[in-house]
């Protein structure tokens, strides 16, 4: 198994796709390399690819908030990272062959970090990692367990921002998430 320099060495190389022709910075992934609870997104959008973090424009203050309201924090007790790790022009969605050009790497962090928790932020984290039939507005906050891990899906920041009638059932997702931590992590909290 690879480790977090040789890893990160080749990452930060990466063209398998040609979103790597085009990115500012590659974003790797922010926080505890030990979390017991992971956050994935979809991918960088202009701000991340200036500064080369996830979410740190406006969904990722949002982002934060939601972290901050459980007690948890980007810097301390989880890990954040996305399904693809440059940006897509205009933020489109990444396309099939990106998300598969790009997930090994997540995957080789995932095996790394070795979450108890992993948290799908909208519909394209969730259809790729929890199932492809995954219906954000419909199966939000329900925890499934899948390879080992405990899977739920919430909306996206984004699709917070653009439909703010939705942030109740999120923040519910985030209570439910504060309880299965508490059932399932000893080093979270
Ligand atoms: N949206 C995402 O899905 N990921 C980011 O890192 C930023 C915005």
């Amino acid at each position: 198994m690879t480790d977090w320099q040789s890893l990160k060495s080749e990452c930060f190389a990466c063209n398998k796709c040609p979103l790597g022709q085009t990115r500012t910075n590659l974003v790797f992934g922010v926080g505890n390399e030990s979390a017991e609870v992971m956050f994935i997104g979809e991918g960088p959008g202009e701000q991340e690819d200036l500064q080369g973090e996830p979410f740190v424009g406006r969904s990722g203050q949002l982002l934060d908030k939601f972290l901050d309201a459980i007690d948890l924090d980007r810097r301390k007790n989880v890990y954040i990272g996305n399904i693809v790790k440059c940006r897509p022009p205009k933020n489109r969605d990444p396309l099939p062959e990106e998300q598969d050009a790009c997930i090994p790497w997540l995957k080789a962090q995932t095996r790394l970090i070795r979450p108890k928790i992993i948290v799908c932020l909208g519909r394209v984290a969730a259809t790729k990692l929890i199932g492809p039939d995954f219906k954000v507005t419909r199966q939000h906050g329900q925890f499934i367990e899948k390879n080992g891990f405990y899977m739920m899906g919430t909306f996206h920041p984004s699709a917070l921002l653009r439909n703010p009638a939705q942030k109740p059932d999120a923040f519910e997702d985030f209570i439910a998430l504060r309880e299965k931590i508490i059932e399932v992590c000893d080093r979270t909290y």
